[in-house]
């Protein structure tokens, strides 16, 4: 028995991922990489959907790879590449267009999220395939499983529905994968406005705890977290937002249950819910705040690892391409 194929990633799109990316996705790839097949993509083709800047980009695409490595994603165990470095992503995302409906597309309620922000003239092509490309991201590797937010879940589907077009149209080619979506328990809200997501985007940056933040930072961001007028430790997200939202974060970071940790504050207050919530963020963010610092200093072997990972991808993805291209008489 193999165990089955994984494929999960992140836009590099910002210096440092937060700690809602950590719980939501790093935190989840460390677990699931054991008993998976795994890949985990640093999704530069991706980014480019919106405008960036050369070096920038260069820059936050190195430190996402490291920061995957220093949260424990192990590039020995698991396939841990930037996806420009496998042309075959975009071989095979232009042929997924092709069999792409408009009206299908169009559908897309990010895309339609997205450009209706930006607006209709700033919204590029690029931007309005992405979800093809996401496709081809997936179908590459014979994907069984893959891990997404809930804003991703409508995506897979189209992936599900173009692979088992072009199954149906070419002949047996592609996996038919899987979504699986976090627990409630992964969603991770702003400090400062415990109702929406944590996110890079955010309006205050002290509602978002950095990985690479230094310590002291991060446990002042998490004392100054907003809570509410009442002193019961108690989860609920309709009365007790932002209580709750530390106990989510205390029982990702210890693997408590959040009935025992609101047994274990019976009595005490939100002083000492912050402070415990403080030691246990910065205890697992030091050692990875600090790895990520070491390998951004040597670039070289950054470079080598993310080159030898990038190979075992290319490989994979070229036998899948050769077929594909086969099937369509190309
Ligand atoms: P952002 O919302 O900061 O732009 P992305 O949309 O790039 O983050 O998400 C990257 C990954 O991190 C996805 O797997 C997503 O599900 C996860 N993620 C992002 N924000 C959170 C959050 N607040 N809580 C849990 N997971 C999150
Ligand atoms: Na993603």
């Amino acid at each position: 028995m193999t165990a089955p194929r994984l494929f999960s990633g992140m836009q590099p799109s910002a210096d440092s991922l937060h700690l809602g990316n950590f719980v939501g996705a790093l935190l989840q790839w460390r677990e699931l990489q054991r008993k998976h097949d795994a890949l985990f993509c640093v999704v530069d083709l991706h980014a480019i959907t919106v405008p960036q800047e050369a070096a920038s980009l260069r820059e936050k695409t190195r430190r996402t790879a490291a920061q995957y490595i220093a949260a424990g994603i192990d590039p020995e165990a698991s396939t841990l590449f930037v996806q420009s470095h496998v042309p075959a992503h975009t071989e095979l995302a232009w042929v997924l267009n092709t069999i792409t409906g408009f009206g299908e597309a169009s559908r897309m309620t990010q895309f339609k999220d997205k450009s209706a922000r930006q607006g209709a003239d700033a919204a590029s092509v690029g931007l309005f395939t992405y979800p093809v490309l996401m496709a081809a991201d997936i179908l590459l590797y014979g994907t069984e499983v893959v891990p997404v937010g809930d804003d991703q879940r409508q995506h897979v589907e189209l992936t599900r529905d173009l692979a088992a077009r072009f199954n149906s149209r070419f002949g047996d080619t592609f996996v038919i994968p899987e979504a699986i979506t976090l627990p409630d328990t992964a969603r991770i809200y702003d400090l400062q406005n415990p109702t929406s997501k944590m996110s890079k985007s955010a309006e205050s940056e002290s509602g978002v705890v950095w990985l690479l933040d230094e310590p002291a930072k991060t446990a002042k961001k998490i004392r100054s977290a907003v809570t509410d007028t009442g002193r019961e430790v108690r989860f609920d997200r309709g009365e007790k937002a932002g209580v709750s939202n530390l106990l989510t974060i205390l029982s990702a970071f210890t693997g408590e249950k959040i009935s025992a940790l609101e047994q274990q504050f019976e009595g005490r207050g939100y002083g000492d819910l912050k402070k415990a919530v403080a030691e246990a963020v910065v205890a697992e963010f030091e050692p990875i705040r600090a790895r990520t610092l070491e390998l951004l200093d040597d670039p070289a072997e950054l470079d080598r690892l993310l080159a030898v990972n990038a190979a075992r991808a290319n490989e994979l993805a070229q036998e899948r391409l050769a077929q594909v291209y086969d099937r369509i008489g190309l």
